[in-house]
Parts: C-alpha cells; sequence; structure tokens
C-alpha cells in the first residue's frame, strides 16, 4: 500500500514514545504489535509509518536531527536506540505554544517571523510530500494549533489533531477541511488505558447496569513537561472540557457540574513519564443504597497513546485514498476524547471497522 508520510509538530514526550516504539517494531518484524485497534488496517501496518519532517521551538531540539531532538531534554524517553535519520527539525512559530512554567526548560528560539516561517514550512511540508501532519502541541496553544491547521488547509495534508484545541470539533474549522476535501481526525488523543478511558467504561457501566452516578472526580498527577505546563490553570480550559464531556457523554442524564471534577491536578516531578489517576465514583443502586468506586491507576502517560495515533494516522491515510474530506466521525469518536460526534466505545469501534471495510461510513463527506 506504499508508506505513510507523516509530519510532526511538537517533538515531546508523545512523540518519543510513539518514534521509539516506532523503530522498535521496525526492528522486530515478527512481534505483534501492542496497543492497536488491527494489526493491518486496509493494508496498512505500523511499519508502514515514516516521519518525513518535524517542527519543534525548543532550542535544543530545532536543526538538530530527528533521532537527537527525540532524545532531547526535557524529554524523558530513551528505551530504544534509534538510527540516524536524515530529518533535521524544522522552526515553528512560538505563538502561544510555550507555558510560563515551562519557558526556562524549554528556552525557545525565535529567529523568523511567523510569515516567514509559513512560507518556509508550506514549502517544506510540499517538498518532503508529507500528507499527514500529526500535532502534540502543548495544552493551551489555541493560536499555534489554529496555525497548523491553517498549514493544512493550505497544503492539502491531513490533520490528527492530537491535543486539546478544539479543532475537528469545532463546526467552522471542521467545515473548512470538508469544503477543501481534507481529512481531520480529533481532538485530543486518548490512550490505550488511560484515566479518560477507565472513567468512560465504568461511567456506561453504571448506565448499562441501571446504576445512579452521583458524583465523581478524577485527578491525575505526573512528573514530566505536560504536567508542569498545566500548573498553569488558565491554559487548561479546553482540556479539562474535552476530559470532562468524555465521560459525561456516557451517561444518560449529566452529572450536575458541582458533583464532577475531572481534570489534571498537579506535577510531581519526581514521577517523570508515570502518571497517576486517582478515580472516585459514588451513586445508588436499588432502595438508594450506595456504592462506591475507588481507584488508582498507575500508568506509563507516554506508551499510552502510541499505539492510538498509529491508528489515527492510519485511519488518515485510509480517508486520504479514499477521498474523504472533514471530520472522519467513527476514528475521532474511537480515538480521541473530544470527537465532533461522540459515541459509546463499543458504537465507535463498530463504525470504525464499517470505514475500514469501505462498508456504511458515518463519517467525512466524499470529494466529488
Ligand atoms: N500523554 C498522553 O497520552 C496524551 C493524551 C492526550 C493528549 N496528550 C497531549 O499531547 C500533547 C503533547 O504532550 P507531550 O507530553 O508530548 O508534551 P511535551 O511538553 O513533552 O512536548 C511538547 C513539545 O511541543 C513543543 N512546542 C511548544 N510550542 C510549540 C510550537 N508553537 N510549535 C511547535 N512545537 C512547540 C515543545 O518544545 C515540546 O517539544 C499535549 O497537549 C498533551 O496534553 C497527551
Amino acid at each position: 500500500m506504499g508508506k505513510i508520510r507523516c509530519g510532526v509538530v511538537g517533538v515531546g514526550n508523545c512523540f518519543a514514545g510513539l518514534y521509539q516504539g516506532l523503530h522498535y517494531y521496525k526492528e522486530h518484524p515478527e512481534k505483534e504489535v501492542i496497543g492497536l485497534m488491527h494489526q493491518d488496517m486496509a493494508g496498512y501496518r505500523t511499519q508502514d509509518i515514516e516521519f518525513v519532517s518535524a517542527f519543534d521551538v525548543a532550542s535544543n531540539k530545532v536543526g538538530k536531527t530527528l533521532d537527537e531532538a527525540t532524545y532531547a531534554a526535557p524529554n524523558m524517553v530513551d528505551w530504544a536506540k534509534l538510527p540516524k535519520s536524515d530529518v533535521i527539525v524544522r522552526e515553528s512559530p512560538i505563538l502561544d505554544g510555550v507555558g510560563k512554567y515551562v519557558k526556562d526548560v524549554i528556552n525557545p528560539v525565535e529567529e523568523n517571523s511567523p510569515e516567514q516561517l509559513r512560507e518556509d514550512i508550506n514549502s517544506h511540508i510540499k517538498e518532503t510530500k508529507t500528507e499527514i501532519i500529526v500535532s502534540y502541541l502543548p495544552v493551551g496553544s489555541q493560536k499555534a494549533a489554529e496555525f497548523w491547521a491553517e498549514i493544512c488547509l493550505e497544503t492539502g495534508a491531513a490533520f490528527v489533531n492530537c491535543m486539546p484545541v478544539f479543532i475537528a470539533s469545532d463546526p467552522d474549522w471542521e467545515s473548512r477541511f470538508r469544503k477543501k476535501g481534507i481529512p481531520i481526525i480529533g481532538d485530543d488523543i486518548k490512550g490505550q488505558l488511560g484515566a479518560t478511558i477507565v472513567h468512560r467504561v465504568l461511567t456506561r457501566l453504571t448506565q448499562d447496569r441501571g446504576a445512579e452516578l452521583d458524583k465523581t472526580y478524577q485527578l491525575n498527577v505526573g512528573g514530566n513537561t505536560d504536567f508542569q505546563n498545566m500548573l498553569e490553570r488558565s491554559r487548561l480550559e479546553s482540556k479539562k472540557v474535552s476530559k470532562t464531556e468524555s465521560v459525561q457523554s456516557q451517561m444518560k442524564k449529566r452529572i450536575p457540574e458541582d458533583n464532577i471534577h475531572i481534570g489534571p491536578s498537579d506535577h510531581v516531578p519526581f514521577l517523570k513519564n508515570t502518571k497517576l489517576c486517582f478515580l472516585y465514583m459514588e451513586g445508588r443502586q436499588w432502595a438508594d443504597i450506595p456504592y462506591k468506586i475507588d481507584l488508582k491507576l498507575d500508568v506509563d502517560d507516554k506508551a499510552n497513546s502510541a499505539g492510538i495515533v498509529v491508528d489515527a494516522v492510519r485511519a488518515a491515510r485510509i480517508a486520504l485514498d479514499r477521498n474523504y474530506g472533514g471530520a472522519i466521525e467513527s476514528a475521532s469518536a474511537y480515538l480521541m476524547k473530544h470527537p465532533p460526534v461522540q459515541m459509546s466505545d463499543s458504537e465507535a469501534k463498530m463504525a470504525l471497522n464499517y470505514f475500514i471495510m469501505d462498508r456504511e461510513h458515518k463519517t467525512g463527506v466524499k470529494n466529488q
């Protein structure tokens, strides 16, 4: 089926987890890839994904080869030995990408204006034949996310938006992608076994079993720059909406605002890439008899979403092959926390399987 040529925006920890894993599976083709929907998705395998362009703002990443940038601090993923890459990380406009708590660790370069960079980036995307742009921008990067959505609209590259700025799930942005016939999958990638999916599935379980869920919280702590950045509460608005709606969407009747609290909660440096999630649910069963669930999840945050991104990238490539534009609703619903259309995880999985098989599709609009 050919290679899937991707570009990455934000060579941070998540990308490091994905990129090293891709290399690991290229080195070990005999291994089953853990964390995918299918090993073979309409003819595409994990090994078909290549990163042919990369963009960042950090002074120790811009101008470096992609393997060097992947290991550069404050990234903390270094479990695979990467071969030398011939991809050089290019400068991206900073805009609102760098928050006050991470400025000193990222130490951004600012050599060119966004307008100069826009031209360079557009021609680089075309020269490298980048067909899908994967965004791992930090939480709170509204303007930077919009800049990269515009780049997709200008170059025709599909967009996989792994971060919580609403592009696929914003009707105006979505219709711009649809009118241009460019696929988009978003927003805010789910983990394979992360806090959101566990919380969603347990919430759905209470509803399927006819129990009342009255109150719930989900508190998350971690030690990497993602959590350090999220100490800045003003950057968090869309992340909180994305995570909360992902759970609320599984309820028959919404939980009142005061009775649900979901969000990142603190930065504990020694945890590094370990993320701890403290999840609590309380409600009532028959005759108002109470129940409680009190759960702690302990995961490596950066391995967690990599397989989901592999599925999202392959779904984007299938959409390009089949000439679909706009939000790919099934893939967004199954793989992202804040899709344009929320479904239960089992419905979304079925819809995505139909999309992969090119049968009935609740998704995108076929270009004429
Ligand atoms: N861990 C997960 O499984 C998970 C799940 C859902 C969403 N996410 C989201 O993915 C995103 C990336 O997370 P991460 O842990 O890799 O963060 P990170 O802080 O490790 O990496 C972010 C990278 O973006 C770069 N950057 C900052 N401003 C930029 C700009 N304007 N242009 C280009 N690059 C810029 C930084 O220099 C850094 O390299 C976050 O928004 C996070 O919330 C992660």
